[in-house]
This record gives C-alpha cells, sequence and structure tokens, in this order.
C-alpha cells in the first residue's frame, strides 16, 4: 500500500490538528442550535468519527451514501442516492460532511436535494477543497485544508475502494490509476 504512495501531504498529527480547530469551530458557531451531523459515506468515515468527538454540544449524527465515482477519478455528475437518512431533516441545522470538495457536482447536487426537505439551516463541512477542479458552485463553510490538483488517498479516501484505511492523506503516484 505505502509503495503505491508519492508523497505524504498529512501526517496523521496534522489531520488531528485539522480536525480539532474544525469541531472548536462547529462548537462555538452552532451553541444553542439544533445540530445535526450527515456524514456522506464512505469517504467521511474517518473524519467523522474524530470530527464528532472534538464537538462539545448536543447532537445527532446520520449517514448517507451517494454514488458520485466509480473506480475512475473523475465525477459522473449524477448522484445517486444509494443510502437515505434515517430521519427527517425538519428543524435540524444541518451540517453535512464530507471528505473533499472537488469539481463539486456531487455536493451541489446534495445541497439541492436536502434543502427540499426543510432543515432548518444547511452548510457543508469539507476536510479537503482542491480549488482548481470545481465546475459547480459549491459554498462549504468549513474547510479543513486546500489541496493541490492531484488524487490523494488515505484517512478515509480511496482510489477504487482501497487506502481508505491509510491513518495519513498522500497522493497517489499517477501510475496506479494510469495503469
Ligand atoms: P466532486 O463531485 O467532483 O466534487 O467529487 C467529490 C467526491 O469525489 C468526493 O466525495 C470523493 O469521494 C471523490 N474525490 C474527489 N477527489 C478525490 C481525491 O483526490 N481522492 C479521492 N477521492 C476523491
Ligand atoms: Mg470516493
Amino acid at each position: 500500500m505505502k509503495n503505491d504512495i508519492q508523497s505524504v501531504l498529512f501526517s496523521e498529527e496534522e489531520l488531528e490538528a485539522i480536525v480539532s480547530r474544525l469541531g472548536a469551530q462547529i462548537t462555538e458557531d452552532y451553541r444553542g442550535k439544533n445540530l445535526l451531523l450527515v456524514s456522506i459515506l464512505k469517504g467521511s468515515v474517518a473524519i467523522m468519527a474524530d470530527l464528532m468527538r472534538r464537538i462539545d454540544l448536543p447532537c445527532r449524527i446520520d449517514f448517507m451514501a451517494v454514488s458520485s465515482y466509480g473506480s475512475g477519478i473523475n465525477s459522473s455528475g449524477n448522484v445517486k442516492i444509494i443510502k437515505d437518512l434515517d430521519i427527517s431533516l425538519e428543524g435540524y441545522d444541518l451540517l453535512i460532511v464530507e471528505d473533499i470538495l472537488d469539481s463539486g457536482r456531487t455536493l451541489s447536487s446534495l445541497m439541492e436535494i436536502l434543502s427540499t426537505r426543510k432543515p432548518k439551516s444547511i452548510e457543508i463541512c469539507a476536510l479537503f477543497d482542491k480549488p482548481e477542479r470545481r465546475e459547480a458552485d459549491v459554498y462549504a463553510k468549513y474547510i479543513g485544508a486546500k489541496v493541490p490538483d492531484a488524487f490523494i488517498v488515505g484517512y478515509g479516501l480511496d482510489y477504487d475502494e482501497k487506502y481508505r484505511n491509510l491513518p495519513y492523506v498522500g497522493v497517489l503516484k499517477p501510475e496506479v490509476y494510469e495503469k
């Protein structure tokens, strides 16, 4: 697995610092609100698990799975709900937790779908942002870190469903996906 990584972009310690900062910011902003964290599976599994423990407020969590990437490295643009939420969004201050904002297509479709369900408010927390690749207009209030236009894996992020369990985030060697 390690042999497929070109360089480490964020170490475990750096990820911990990023997530702590996000958690503190969210704690500050959502005091007195009715926070519901929605993790978009599977990429946000690591950040969700760490972030929720850095939020010092009562909150609920739920999960949703959508399809955007297949085994390639580009978003399809069609967001299909594979697993929907268990609870109704009405009255909740919804915070979507996503691994990475790339073209923005996934999150912009998701925002459209979820805002019709009448949450009290809706914001996005994306661990990473790849602004150079943006095609759809999406605003994420909480961003962990900006990343260059390279394909990254680890800490939840995959290539072809692999590398999610790397404890750090690294740039995947292009020869892995150009094969
Ligand atoms: P978007 O619709 O192009 O913004 O794609 C968002 C989704 O693509 C993310 O939730 C990730 O699952 C995936 N993705 C985008 N860039 C990367 C990357 O560099 N590594 C791993 N997955 C990525
Ligand atoms: Mg993915």
